[in-house]
């Protein structure tokens, strides 16, 4: 796959595991680099389960899969959302929008090329597992954000996610954000621990080692899901709460981290 220069940081949130808080991260992080000014599209990659037209409350008449089939102009697909930012939201609910399809893999990246066009952030919000939609939608990101929680679960599942893209896209720079941690030394054990397992069991020799960067960790505050419950972000329904404060230093570190090209050549 050939890739053109780009403007956008491009970025996966992912987890293997479900329910980790990959939605609700990238919607608040979003919001959170649109206010600074940037030019920002989440696109809803959680293809036949999308919610994230739900948790920013809004309503596109089309969605990815229209503009994946032909059916729309992808303009059409994208609409604005809180704080300035855009959502090109997908559709939920059938199971044929979940698979990998011959469209999705010829179009999407275009698509994406276009994308990166326009925009300063790309946020793919991918679906739990490692589908082979999972994987795809993440091989076309440049950077590739793992969200873990400190139960023992979803840290397997992070290390099962970067295992699995080390060796079949080898990809080599991950970073990591742990959702829902008590504190900061529970959010570090949670990155220490990942990091001494990739040392073991994924060093090889031969090449680059893989390298996971903590960016940052977000409490468990209940203030999330009661912005969920209202469809909008906890960083305009609570500015001040734990969670929104954590959000908004995870974009300031976003926007200071070295941009890490790491994109993926095959999925
Ligand atoms: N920091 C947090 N504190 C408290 N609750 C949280 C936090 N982050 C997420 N949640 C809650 O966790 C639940 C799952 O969040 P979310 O839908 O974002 O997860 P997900 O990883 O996108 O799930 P899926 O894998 O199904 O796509 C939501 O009810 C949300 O309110
Ligand atoms: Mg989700």
């Amino acid at each position: 796959m050939s890739v053109a220069p780009t403007h956008a940081r491009t970025m996966a949130i992912t987890s293997g595991k479900g329910g980790v808080g990959k939605t609700c991260l990238t919607a608040n992080l979003a919001w959170a680099l649109a206010r600074t000014g940037r030019r920002v599209l989440i696109i809803d990659a959680d293809l036949g389960l999308a919610n994230l037209d739900i948790v920013l409350n809004v309503s596109p008449t089309v969605t990815l899969h229209e503009v994946i089939s032909g059916a729309c102009a992808l303009d059409d697909a994208i609409v604005p959302g809180p704080g300035g930012l855009h959502v090109l939201a997908a559709a939920s609910g059938a199971a044929d929008y979940a698979r990998m399809t011959t469209d999705l893999r010829e179009r999407l990246p275009e698509l994406v090329q276009t994308l990166e066009g326009r925009y300063d952030y790309l946020l793919f919000d991918t679906g739990a597992g490692l589908s082979d939609v999972v994987l795809y939608t993440a091989s076309l990101a440049q950077e590739v954000i793992i969200v873990a929680t400190p139960e023992p679960t979803s840290m397997t599942d992070a290390y099962a996610t970067i295992k699995v893209m080390a060796t079949t896209q080898q990809r080599r720079r991950f970073s990591l954000i742990v959702n829902q941690a008590p504190d900061e030394p529970q959010a570090l054990f949670v990155s220490n621990q990942l990091q001494s397992v990739i040392a073991r069991f994924l060093s090889d020799g031969g090449r680059a080692p893989i390298e996971l960067s903590y960016l940052g960790f977000v409490p468990d505050d209940p203030a999330m899901p009661r912005a969920i419950c209202r469809r909008t972000p906890v960083m305009e329904t609570a500015p001040a709460s734990p969670a929104a404060r954590a959000i908004q230093a995870l974009a300031q570190s976003l926007e200071t981290a070295e941009a890490t090209p790491t994109k993926a050549f095959s999925a």
